[in-house]
Formats: C-alpha cells, structure tokens, sequence
C-alpha cells in the first residue's frame, strides 16, 4: 500500500521518535529507567487520541538496532518494561480496538518478549479501530536489507523476474507490508534527525520535531502536532 496517493487512505499515519526519556530523568536527579517508565505511561493517553483526531495508525519507536550500545543494564531494563507494559496494556488495547504489530528484527530479542509479541498480534489481529505499530530492534537499513534480501531470493528461486522489481515489490518486502506510509513523523526532545526510522516509508512524510520531551508529550502536544499537519500542503513532488 502507498499512501503517496492520499486518496488511498482517509485514515492518517502518524510516527512518533519517542526520543527524551533520558534527559528529562537526569534533569531531575532520576535514574534513564525512571524516565523510560514515565514515557511509557505517556503512550496510553496519545492511543486514545487518535481514532478522534483521524489518525487510524500509530507506529511508535521503542528501540533501535542501535540501541544495543546503551549498555546491559539499560537494554535489560527495556525489555522488561515492554514486557511489563504489554501485558499491562494488552486487555485495553485489546476492548479499545486496537490492532497490535511489531516491526523489527525479532532474531536478537528476549525470547519471552518475542513470544508475548506474536500473542499479542494473534489476539488483537480482528481490531479494526487504530493500528498500533510498535518498532523494537528496528532500523531503517536493516529492514532495507532485509527486504533487499527476500527480494533476490525470490528472483534467485525464479518467483519473480528483474523486470518485475519496482517499489510495491520492495514495499511488500518491508516490515511494514500492507501499512501505509506514515503521512507525519513526530520527533519529541528537540534533535532534528530521524535515526534510520522509517527512511523508505517517511520519503514524503511531514516532519514536526517538537521541544517537548516525551514523558511531557501530552494529548494537548499531540493535537497540536495534528493541527499543524492540516496545514502543511503536501505536493508529493508535483507542483501545488
Ligand atoms: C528515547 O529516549 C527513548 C527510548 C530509546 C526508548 C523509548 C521507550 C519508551 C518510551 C518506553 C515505552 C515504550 C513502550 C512501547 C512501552 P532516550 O533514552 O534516548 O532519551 P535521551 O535522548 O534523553 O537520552
């Protein structure tokens, strides 16, 4: 699906960088952890927000490829606040209809982790109201060669001919097959970059870096981030 074209999609996209949970702790003494726990609390109010504010998908990123670097301790300490926070979650996303998906390289996760991921795509696959897509262990490259390699072993076991490889076909490869593209990307806490989320779905993305950092991201910021989407005029490389 390509939402290049917005008829397509009625419904919005919007990506969040959920990015300051770190600063925002320090600042106040507090140990990362505390501010990754304020930033998950964070997440529940902004899903809610969404069916009113036209946005029918939500895709957050939770940890990055790069990630790994942060050092044991903090990794652990994600993992098992995603855990925590999903089975937590789970009973109402599952009553507020929402459609649970994870992108990312599931290879090197928890294993525990792994597995309530599946459960939770499988029991929450017929909800139709918001698609929440949360990104763990997920990198733009990586997914592209990811992609790139499925793509060759295809044309490699004669499915599919050089001719026939265009963008659906790489799309279709991506972890995000059969999402739209994102039509907005939100950054929280200030940096202007988009650390390797999203690079080939965001090509036509608006991007809204807000001051804010994430534990203090709330519904409020999140409606203003909308609002401002509505006046952007988007021309998808063609003349307005
Ligand atoms: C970036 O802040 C945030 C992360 C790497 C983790 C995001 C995780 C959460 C918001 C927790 C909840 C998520 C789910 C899905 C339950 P940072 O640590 O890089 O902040 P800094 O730039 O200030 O150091």
């Amino acid at each position: 699906m390509n939402s290049a074209d917005p008829a397509i999609n009625t419904k919005r996209h919007i990506a969040i960088i959920m990015d300051g949970n770190g600063r925002w702790a320090l600042k106040q003494g507090r140990s990362r952890l505390f501010g990754h726990q304020a930033g998950a609390e964070r997440l529940r109010g902004i899903v809610e927000a969404c069916p009113e504010a036209g946005v029918g998908f939500l895709t957050v990123f939770a940890f990055s490829t790069e990630n790994w670097k942060r050092g044991a301790t903090e990794v652990v300490a994600l993992t098992d606040l995603f855990h925590l926070y999903m089975r937590r979650e789970a009973p109402a996303l599952l009553k507020s209809g929402v459609k649970l998906r994870f992108i990312g390289d599931r290879s090197g996760l928890d294993a525990a982790l792994a597995s309530e991921m599946v459960r939770l795509e499988r029991e929450t696959a017929g909800n139709h109201d918001l698609t929440l897509t949360v990104a763990i262990n997920y990198g733009s490259r990586n997914e592209i060669v990811h992609a790139a390699r499925q793509v060759a072993q295809a044309a490699i076991d004669g499915q599919l001919s050089i001719e026939d490889i265009d963008e659906p076909t790489l799309a279709a490869a991506m972890f995000t097959s059969g999402l739209p593209d994102p039509d907005l990307i939100i950054r929280t806490s200030g940096e202007s970059r988009l650390s390797n989320f999203l690079l080939w779905q965001g090509s036509y993305a608006e991007i809204d870096i807000v001051a804010t950092p994430w534990p203090d991201f709330s519904v409020t910021h999140f409606k203003a981030c909308v609002e401002r989407f509505n006046h952007r005029q988007r021309r998808f490389g063609a003349l307005s």
